[in-house]
């Protein structure tokens, strides 16, 4: 048979071939090839780079999903999920985020990030807009492009929070074009928790221009101080309306692999969402549903344990980083980052972000994710989801790199 010379970019969709690499997972692709390198002479990198819990998952839980496959429970189950799960959210969200919600408001899916997505097929027409506040999360842009929408950048002030005015100075340019407004708080990659008053100001807006809330609530249990956290739907029955409570036992949990998320809203969204599940990926696995039932109804000790241990590594690594001359870094009140200011070493071969991180890596072998993607080239994410020792000797690397550029 003769050679078939195909030029695949004719026949690849345009919108795919036009949508970015996650930073992160990019990132880890490298290092586990440098990390493997590294190994085999006594070294290794110092992981700073995927946002992943360095807790197993408690055993409670474990035990939940071994005991659904010994019991069978491995077969399909409604596509949106089994109704002891719904249940388990809507406890959840009634103890924990003072809202109260049904069934068939709940929505469960192949974790945050696959619900989020559902959530932007269902709300976004070709050319339809939806407001990301930045930093955002690496995944909402390109999740908005995906469905065929325009994602619209928002500026964030001092406190890396929405920029009042630009946001408004975006939806009177965009008017009805704008869909959705997503709100991420405690933020990735920031740490920065909304409290009541900012909560109030920006869902007031959203109210007042028919703008819906996607409130991304992941990081919600990883608070630290006296910041506490606010679910956006709690503040009213109108502001309740436009929002979408968005969660996962991925982070809460240290339950990453097992793909679990959901969604909580008006019932009319939900059973639009229920179609594009029905057709695309049916349901979550089944035994990780039983397991997140457990997550949620069970023992919340380890949870705690885990955000003390968070808060430690916080203090530690924020005096740490911000004891380096010149590096500006705020004080995260959430989640399990930290996100530097480190434009004043872009000198000689290092222009920006990516070429900061590059070259710690390939100097220092630290990983850390470059601002660029999440939407400012002068900051780098710093996962401290790490032991405090593999903090400690990652921040003796990057003192040491920056002493040296
Ligand atoms: C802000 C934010 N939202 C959603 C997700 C998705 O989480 P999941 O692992 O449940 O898909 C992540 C994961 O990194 C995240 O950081």
């Amino acid at each position: 048979m003769g050679k078939i010379d195909i030029d695949m970019k004719k026949y690849l969709s345009q919108r795919v071939l036009g949508l970015e690499e996650s930073a992160t997972f990019a990132l880890e692709k490298k290092v586990d090839k440098l990390d493997g390198e590294l190994k085999a002479q006594g070294s290794y990198v110092v992981r700073f780079g995927i946002g992943q819990p360095d807790f197993n998952t408690p055993d409670n839980i474990k035990n939940a999903a071994k005991k659904a496959i010994d019991d069978n429970k491995t077969k399909y189950t409604a596509s949106t999920g089994i109704k002891e799960l719904k249940q388990a959210v809507v406890e959840k969200l009634r103890r924990d985020n003072n809202l109260e919600y049904d069934i068939e408001n709940i929505f469960v899916g192949n974790g945050g990030k696959q619900v989020l997505d559902a959530i932007m097929r269902a709300f976004i027409n070709p050319q339809d807009a939806v407001l990301v506040p930045k930093p955002y999360w690496v995944s909402y842009t390109q999740q908005v492009i995906l469905s065929g929408g325009i994602p619209l950048e928002v500026d964030f002030n001092e406190q890396l929070k929405i920029d009042i005015t630009h946001l408004k100075r975006l939806i009177k340019q965009y008017g009805s074009k704008i869909k959705l407004l997503i709100l991420n708080s405690p933020c990735n990659p920031t740490g920065a928790v909304y409290n009541l008053e900012e909560l109030k100001e920006v869902a007031s807006i959203c109210a007042g221009n028919n703008i819906f809330i996607v409130s991304d609530e992941v990081y919600e249990k990883f608070i630290f101080g006296d910041a506490r956290h606010i679910s956006a739907a709690s503040l009213g029955q109108d502001i309740k309306k436009i929002t979408l409570t968005v969660n996962a036992v991925s982070k809460t949990y240290a339950m990453t692999g097992w793909r679990i998320g959901y969604v909580a809203a008006h019932k009319d969204i939900i059973s639009q969402m229920t179609k594009i599940q029905d057709q695309s990926t049916s349901n979550p696995c089944t035994p990780a549903q039983w397991a997140a039932v457990e997550g949620l109804d069970g023992d919340q000790s380890s949870v705690e344990a885990m955000c003390r241990e968070y808060q430690l590594r916080r203090d530690y690594i924020y005096g740490r980083i911000n004891s380096i001359k010149g590096i500006r870094c705020n004080l995260p009140e959430g989640a399990f980052y930290v996100f530097p200011d480190v434009s004043c070493f872009y000198k000689g071969s290092i222009k920006n972000s990516f070429d900061f991180s590059n070259a710690l890596l390939d100097k220092a072998y630290v990983a850390v994710v470059p601002g660029a993607a999440f939407g400012d080239d002068r900051f780098v994410r710093i996962s401290y989801a790490a032991t405090i020792d593999k903090i400690k000797e990652g921040m003796d690397r990057i003192e040491k790199f920056c002493l040296e550029n």
